[in-house]
């Protein structure tokens, strides 16, 4: 039998190339191998959306389409919408004793965001919702909802698997055995950086290429990313390794990655032509994607078809957790 993987996305915002070479790309190679239920985690979404509803929302369906555009393929995963699963929500409540408000706001996921909150809104940390510090132990519930025996993340997702693994230990200490533990998988390339060379790619440091870019918005990109800044002149020599270009060569134009290297190294490469050719291979490889995206943009009757078949069986399997948590938890009273 296949060990089950359970993911999941944000729906705020579309994917970029830094969930396809990381995260997500690494779902599509695992995708035949397990039994895989990948969950758009709108409820999740809304722990930090809550006043926007209109967005979570409107990228629910653009995630999914994004997904099964880059490989995703219908017939191996079970993709599903979060709140359509009424247990992960019950799950939470029942795991929400187990976890105190300290361990929360030790976690170090948690702890990032409150602080960049804090930075945004520029308040003492007041604002933050019951709701946002509690979202790692409704993560708990997503995973352990499925039984997953894996779970494929970005390093900056760890701590909250690792806080999963204290709130299956602990339920499983009181109740009796009843939840699996999962591990985590990393994929080869967890981070991608942003155009502009930060360690990280993401919607709001404005740094990402997003698949649904258009050809003028990727030149305009790639034109202002960041080169060896120390290249002045066409024909100086540079270091290729201090070049976001080149980075982005790396990734899609691998079969001419010495050349370029090495023209650029002995100053045979002039910057705007290095940065024209990236833009014609990165067209190459978005092309397949855009096409896939483009048919699903035109049947989103299967798009719906997909989320619905993967509601059902994501459903059916949390139900049969959610009944021995119950049975265990001793809160099953009338058969
Ligand atoms: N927290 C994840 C993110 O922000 C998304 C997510 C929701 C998730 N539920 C999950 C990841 C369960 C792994 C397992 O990207
Ligand atoms: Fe980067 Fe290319 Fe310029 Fe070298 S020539 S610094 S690799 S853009």
């Amino acid at each position: 039998m296949k060990k089950t993987i359970l993911t999941g996305i944000r729906p705020t915002g579309p994917l970029h190339l830094g969930h396809l070479f990381g995260a997500v790309g690494n779902w599509v190679k695992l995708q035949k191998d397990y039994e895989t239920f990948i969950e758009i985690a709108d409820v999740q979404a809304l722990t930090d959306n809550f006043n926007d509803p209109e967005k979570v929302h409107d990228n629910v369906l653009g995630i999914a389409k994004d997904l099964l555009s880059i490989g995703i393929d219908p017939n191996e995963v079970h993709l599903f919408i979060q709140s359509t699963i009424p247990e992960i929500a019950e799950l939470t409540v029942y795991y929400s004793n187990l976890v105190t408000m300290a361990r929360l706001y030790r976690n170090p996921t948690v702890k990032t965001e409150i602080a960049q909150k804090k930075a945004l809104f520029g308040n003492d940390g007041e604002s933050v919702t019951y709701g946002f510090v509690g979202y790692p132990v409704s993560q708990a519930a997503d995973i352990t909802a499925f039984e997953a025996d894996l779970v494929p993340v970005g390093e900056d997702q760890l701590p909250l698997i690792e806080q999963t693994k204290e709130i299956i230990r602990k339920f499983n200490h009181i109740y009796g055995e009843t939840l699996k533990e999962p591990e985590h998988l990393l994929s080869e390339t967890p981070r991608i950086k942003g155009l502009d060379g930060n360690e990280k790619m993401g919607k709001s440091l404005g740094n990402a290429l997003y698949l649904v870019d258009d050809d003028e918005t990727i030149t305009k990109k790639i034109q202002n990313a960041m080169t060896d800044p120390d290249k002045i002149h066409k024909d100086d020599p540079a270091n290729p390794e201090k070049c976001m270009v080149y980075y982005y060569h790396k990734l899609v134009n691998k079969k001419n990655l010495e050349i370029v290297c090495e023209e650029c190294q002995k100053g045979h490469r002039g910057c705007v032509n290095c940065k024209r050719e990236l833009i014609l291979h990165m067209q190459e490889f978005l092309e397949p994607i855009r096409k896939k995206r483009a048919y699903y943009d035109n049947h989103p009757e299967e798009v719906e078809a997909i989320l619905k078949e993967g509601n059902k069986v994501a459903k059916q399997k949390a139900e049969t957790v959610m009944k021995q948590v119950k049975e265990h938890m001793k809160i099953d009273y009338i058969k």
